[in-house]
C-alpha cells in the first residue's frame, strides 16, 4: 500500500456533528493505525469564532477516552488546528490560503491539500468556486482534491448543475464524491466474494438466478433530523445512493482490472442498463410507506408526522420497495426488489440472491411440500457474513428435504484491523485513490434512473403512500410486489429469519 503523501486536510463544517462524530474519530484511527503521513495537519474551518485549543478540547471529547491512549490522543490533537471564516464570502478565503501556508511553514508540510465538505449542500458549489477564485484549485504545486458528502443534488437538473459548477474549476479526477456504503468492507468483498471464487461467477445470471433482494432496514425513525429528511426521503436519501451501489457491486461485469475507472466504467454499465420505469408504471412497481404511531416492545413510539421538523400533513415516504429489471445480456429478465426503511423491526442491510429450483422435484419438501429456491445471503450489516441455504435429507426413514445454513461470520476471518467507512475513504482519498467514490456520470445516471419516481409521485398525488406501524416491515401490499416469492425476514443474527425474531 503506498503511503500518502505529506499534506493538510481542511474540514469545511468543522463544528457540525459529521466532524466530530465520524471524521475526527476516522482520523485518530487511522493516526492510531500509523497511516497517516509523517508531516500532516487538520485544519477545521466554520463561521463560530474558537481557538485551536478550543476546537481541539471539543474534538477529544469524540476520541476513545482509554487511559492507555491518552497521550496518543494529545500528540494527535497537535496537528489539529481551527480557522473561523464566513464561508459565504469570497474575500475571507485569502485569509484560509494565507493559514494553510502558515501551518504547512510550521510543520513543513508542501502545499498538497484536501478539502471536505462537511457542509449544508448548499455550499457544495460555493466553497469550491471561492477556493479556486484563491487559486486553491491549481495543481502546480501540490496536489488539490476536494471530498464532498452526500446529498449529491436533490434531482437530476440540481446533479448536472452541481457537476458542471464543479467541473469548470477541477478536473474530474481531483473530484471525490462520497457515498459512505462504498467505504464498508462488507460492500468491497462483494467483488471479491463474486470474481475470486469459481464456483459462484457461472451461475451468477439469468440462467441460475430467479430474483434478487436488496433490504436495508433501520430500527431509527429521522431522529434530530427531520427537517432535512421531510425535504428528502428515502428515495433520495437511500435508494439514489446507497441501494444503488449495491446494485452496480451485484450486478457488474468483471472489471478488466482493479483500478477506479475500470470498475466505475461496470458500475455506470450497470446504471445505463437498469430498464427506466416510466411514470405510469410508478404506481405498480415503486411502493412507498410512511411509519405511523405504535407500540414496540410494550413502548409507545411517535409516528412519523409527530417528529420534530416534519409536517403534520407530511407525504415524505420513510420506507420504498420497488421491482426493476436490468436490461442486459447477464439479467435479462431477472427481477431485482430493492426495499429500505426506518422505523423497521431490525437494523439490517443485506443482498439475497434466489437462484432458480432444480429442473425437475425428486423428493417431497419439508412442511409446506415446496421445493426450495437455494439463497445466497450477502450480509452487509450486522453480523457480517454470507448464509447459504439448501436443502438437506432429514434424517430417518424416505428423502425428505429441509432447508439448512451453511454460514460464515466475518468476525471468524481474523482479529486483523477492520478500518470503518470514513477511515477507508479517507485514507483513499489521501493516495489519490477514487475507486471507491462516485464519479459525475455515474451519479447523473443514478438520478436519471430515480428522477421519473420523483415526478410521478409529485405530478400524481394520488398515487398512495401507505402507513405501516413503527416496527412492522413496511406496508402489508409490499408483499405482493414479489412475485413467486417472499421478502425474507431478516433478523439481526445472519442465519435467523422470520416474522417476530427480535422479540
Ligand atoms: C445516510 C442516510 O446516508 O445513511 C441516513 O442519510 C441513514 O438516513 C444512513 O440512516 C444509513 O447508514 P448506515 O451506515 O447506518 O447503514
Amino acid at each position: 500500500m503506498n503511503h500518502p503523501e505529506n499534506h493538510i486536510l481542511t474540514i469545511f463544517g468543522a463544528s457540525g456533528d459529521l466532524t466530530k462524530r465520524k471524521l475526527i474519530p476516522a482520523l485518530f484511527e487511522l493516526y492510531e493505525q500509523q497511516l497517516l503521513p509523517e508531516k500532516f495537519a487538520i485544519l477545521g474551518v466554520s463561521r463560530t469564532v474558537l481557538s485551536d485549543q478550543l476546537f481541539r478540547e471539543r474534538m477529544k471529547e469524540f476520541l476513545p477516552s482509554a487511559a492507555a491512549t491518552a497521550v496518543r490522543i494529545d500528540r494527535f490533537l497537535e496537528s489539529v488546528f481551527y480557522q473561523s471564516i464566513d464561508t459565504s464570502n469570497a474575500v475571507e478565503y485569502k485569509t484560509l490560503k494565507v493559514r494553510l501556508e502558515e501551518i504547512g511553514e510550521a510543520l513543513s508540510i508542501p502545499p498538497n491539500y484536501i478539502f471536505y465538505l462537511s457542509t449544508p449542500p448548499q455550499m457544495y458549489q460555493v466553497i469550491p468556486q471561492f477556493l479556486a477564485e484563491a487559486g486553491l484549485n491549481i495543481e502546480a504545486t501540490g496536489f488539490r482534491r476536494v471530498i464532498i458528502e452526500k446529498p449529491f443534488g436533490t434531482d437530476l437538473s440540481t446533479a448536472r448543475a452541481l457537476n458542471q459548477g464543479l467541473l469548470s474549476n477541477y478536473e474530474e479526477s481531483q473530484l471525490y464524491r462520497i457515498d459512505h456504503y462504498l467505504g464498508k468492507e462488507t460492500v468491497q468483498n462483494m467483488l471479491v466474494t463474486r470474481f475470486s471464487n469459481g464456483i459462484f461467477e457461472p451461475i451468477w445470471n439469468r440462467n441460475f438466478v430467479h430474483h434478487v433482494e436488496i433490504t436495508s432496514a433501520e430500527t431509527l425513525g429521522v431522529e434530530d433530523r427531520g427537517g432535512y429528511y421531510d425535504h428528502s426521503g428515502a428515495l433520495r436519501d437511500m435508494v439514489q445512493n446507497h441501494l444503488m451501489q449495491l446494485v452496480g457491486m451485484i450486478a457488474m461485469e468483471p472489471p478488466v482490472v482493479v483500478e477506479a475507472n475500470a470498475i466505475r466504467n461496470e458500475m455506470l454499465k450497470v446504471f445505463q442498463s437498469m430498464r427506466p420505469i416510466r411514470e405510469a408504471d410508478v404506481a405498480k412497481q415503486v411502493f412507498r410507506g410512511q411509519y405511523t404511531a405504535s407500540h414496540i416492545h410494550g413502548q409507545p413510539v411517535k409516528g412519523y408526522r409527530e417528529e420534530s421538523g416534519v409536517g403534520p400533513d407530511s407525504r415524505t415516504e420513510t420506507f420504498v420497495a420497488m421491482k426493476f429489471f436490468i436490461d442486459n445480456f447477464r439479467w435479462a429478465g431477472v427481477p431485482f426488489y430493492i426495499r429500505t426503511g426506518k422505523k423497521l423491526p431490525t437494523r439490517v442491510t443485506e443482498v439475497v440472491i434466489y437462484f432458480k429450483t432444480t429442473p425437475h422435484h425428486l423428493f417431497t419438501y419439508h412442511s409446506d411440500n415446496e421445493p426450495i429456491n437455494n439463497q445466497l445471503v450477502l450480509r452487509i450489516q450486522p453480523d457480517e457474513g454470507v448464509l447459504l441455504k439448501i436443502g438437506m435429507k432429514v434424517p430417518g426413514a424416505g428423502f425428505r428435504v429441509q432447508t439448512m445454513n451453511m454460514d460464515f461470520h466475518y468476525n471468524e476471518l481474523s482479529t486483523s484491523y477492520l478500518p470503518s467507512a470514513y477511515s477507508r475513504l479517507l485514507l483513499d482519498c489521501m493516495q489519490g485513490d477514487a475507486t471507491l467514490y462516485s464519479r459525475s456520470d455515474a451519479v447523473e445516471k443514478a438520478w436519471e434512473y430515480v428522477q421519473p419516481i420523483l415526478d410521478a409521485w409529485k405530478n400524481n398525488p394520488e398515487i398512495p403512500i401507505f402507513g405501516y406501524p413503527a416496527g412492522t416491515w413496511g406496508p402489508e401490499m409490499v408483499d405482493g410486489l414479489v412475485e413467486e416469492g417472499v421478502w425474507r425476514r431478516p433478523c439481526k443474527n445472519l442465519a435467523n429469519d422470520g416474522e417476530y425474531c427480535e422479540l
